[in-house]
């Protein structure tokens, strides 16, 4: 959709990921919360390799942000110590990250085909990204990157939505049988956005249709984006083909789960929450392509 001449700075159909600001208003993360999560799992989940490691331990880690977004969980797990770098598929969202945090190195990329000059220790993948892959073919292809990018015994961390929490009647009634309203003001204006979720069930996605309103709006800006429905054991069979040994699937505690990480120390795996958390340890035998 074209941007309308009521408000210039709405410029496509991807609202969020081209109006990487307002992306960051709308999901505002205050308490370093993904950073704090991946740095405790690696620190908690590390082989002796990258515990003593030769030459690198943690901190000092290499790290692969895969849909870095905006660079704030990238540019706070440098801070943490590790040498990060990132990749995202949108190219505003890329910029507004060099932009901001001129001292790391994100680029534009696709999940299904990164590749590292050296290899990493860490691969991240959290906000659900992994599930805009909406076939299995996509979301092995990305995971064999992963698993390509690291080194022997290095680990995955993913963060998504949890298709099993679908089967659930809280889950049903919490995602399915409501609109939500979100009102967010940035630079002068109120936005109000409307979303509403429905499952397409012959693609397994969940889809959602968002609808954007302000003041002086000429015509609202409607937005469709769906995340592939990923169940747990399906997850965990498509990490084993792809080279990795699951050591962690768990839903709570998680950085958008309530109670947040850390929680109580306790890793729920009844796995019916809306959040699906995973750290996966690639194999000695996958083979490793650098560029
Ligand atoms: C919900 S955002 C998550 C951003 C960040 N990781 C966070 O947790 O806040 C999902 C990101 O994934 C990116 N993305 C979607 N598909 C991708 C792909 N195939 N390869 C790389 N990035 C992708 C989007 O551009 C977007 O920035």
């Amino acid at each position: 959709m074209p941007p309308t001449s009521a408000d210039p700075t709405l410029v496509s159909e991807n609202l969020l990921t081209d109006n990487p600001a307002l992306y960051e208003q709308t999901f505002p993360d205050s308490g370093e919360r993904n950073a704090r999560f991946v740095h405790d799992l690696v620190t908690e989940f590390s082989d002796p390799a990258m515990a003593a490691g030769t030459t690198e331990a943690i901190p000092g880690a290499r790290l692969l942000d895969v849909g870095a977004g905006t660079g704030r969980d990238a540019a706070r797990l440098a801070h943490l110590g590790y040498r990060v770098s990132g990749i995202d598929i949108s190219a505003r969202m890329v910029a507004y990250a060099r932009a901001k945090y001129p001292g790391l190195d994100i680029r534009v990329g696709d999940a299904r085909a990164v590749t590292v000059a050296e290899p990493v220790d860490v691969v991240t993948c959290l906000g659900s990204t992994l599930l805009h892959l909406h076939h299995s073919e996509d979301i092995l292809a990305a995971l064999t990157r992963f698993a390509s990018c690291l080194r022997a015994g290095g680990l995955l961390v993913l963060e998504m939505r949890n298709a099993a929490f679908l089967l659930t009647d809280r889950g049903r009634r919490e995602l399915l049988d409501h609109e939500s309203v979100r009102r967010v003001e940035w630079e002068g204006v109120e936005y109000t956005s409307r979303t509403s979720l429905s499952i397409d069930l012959p693609a397994q996605l969940l889809r959602r249709r968002r609808v954007w309103t302000w003041d002086g709006c000429v015509e609202p800006v409607t937005q469709d984006t769906a995340w592939r429905l990923l169940f747990p054991r399906e997850l965990r069979h498509l990490l084993c083909l792809a080279g990795f040994d699951v050591v962690a699937l768990f839903d709570r505690p998680g950085p958008l789960t309530e109670p947040a990480w850390p929680g109580d120390g306790v890793l729920g795996e009844e796995l019916d929450d809306d959040r699906l958390h995973v750290v996966a340890r690639r194999r000695a035998d996958t083979v490793t392509a650098v560029r």
